[in-house]
């Protein structure tokens, strides 16, 4: 039955999509750009890109309790500010990061810049950076649990038909599977900035697997469901990722990040 959503597992080589650019990328309107980005680096790259954050982002990564959290953190917003620099042309450190209402992330418009939207999401020792000019966008990445007893996290935020395509499976694709809707439906949710608070019992996504994956219901916010656009990603190896765009996307590359030789461990 899930044919489609199992079929998304593989290895995010660049055989999977995922490439190594050369030199500076340029973003064209409709265009969205997925980065991929490692995030367990060695100690002195860590301590180098930690020089990159800003005040609060700082005191944030003091808040974390583990020292792999908040290393992960610093790593991942390191690479967003670099990988926004690429674009905007503003230095890394200088990228002027504010927050909605619930909390996504939006470069503060200044004179000049042309809008750019994006959004991060982190796993695991995985993040993926979404970026688009013109269009929100969303994504979601999780590692798949295999252990996982998602039967009762399903039944809370999943429609019936939702957790009737998971329990349709064998045991050993469920775990795999209930991860693919959930990046689905959290994508969704971050797209239209609303994050877990928007509900994610009232996000349904379709599960047939002869259709692309499409926005069922959401809330109010976000409707007419046509306008968003929903691409399942292949992130790696037991993960499960989904991008979801405002608007048509007319081209999508998948880059994999690599730190300017400077900063490399
Ligand atoms: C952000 C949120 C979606 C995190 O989901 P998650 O699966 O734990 O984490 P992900 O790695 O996928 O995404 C985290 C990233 O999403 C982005 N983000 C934060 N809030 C967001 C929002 N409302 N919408 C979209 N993206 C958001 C940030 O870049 C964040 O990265 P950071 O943690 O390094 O700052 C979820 O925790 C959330 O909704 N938080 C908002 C706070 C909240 O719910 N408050 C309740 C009262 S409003």
């Amino acid at each position: 039955m899930a044919e489609r959503i199992l079929s998304a597992k593989g290895p995010a080589t660049e055989s999977a999509g995922w490439i190594r650019p050369t030199g500076r990328q340029l973003l064209g309107e409709g265009e969205v750009h997925v980065w991929r980005v490692s995030l367990d680096q060695a100690a002195p790259t860590i301590r180098q890109l930690y020089g990159l954050l800003s005040e609060d982002e700082r005191a944030r990564a003091g808040e974390y309790a583990f020292a792999r959290d908040r290393e992960r953190f610093t790593v991942l917003r390191s690479a967003l500010r670099m990988i926004l620099g690429e674009y905007t042309g503003i230095k890394s450190r200088d990228i002027p990061l504010r927050y909605g209402q619930k909390g996504k992330p939006f470069i503060w418009r200044r004179k000049g810049l042309a809008p750019m939207h994006f959004n991060a999401s982190h796993s695991a020792g995985l993040g993926l950076v979404a970026v688009a000019r013109g269009h929100r966008v969303g994504v979601d990445l999780e590692a798949v649990r295999a252990s996982f007893e998602w039967m009762t996290i399903a039944g809370r935020f999943f429609s019936a038909r939702e957790c009737e395509c998971i329990s349709s499976l064998p045991a050993s694709d469920q775990a795999d599977v209930f991860s693919a809707l959930w990046t689905r439906k959290e994508a969704c949710l971050k797209a239209a900035g609303l994050g877990l608070a928007g509900g994610l019992e009232q996000v349904e996504v379709a599960t047939d697997p002869q259709e692309s994956p499409k926005l069922l219901r959401a809330p109010i916010e976000m409707l007419p469901l046509s306008r968003w656009e929903l691409i399942d990603l292949e992130p790696g190896e037991g993960f499960r990722g989904c991008l979801v765009v405002e608007g048509p996307c007319l081209e999508r590359k998948q880059w994999i990040w690599s730190y300017p030789p400077s900063l490399a461990g």
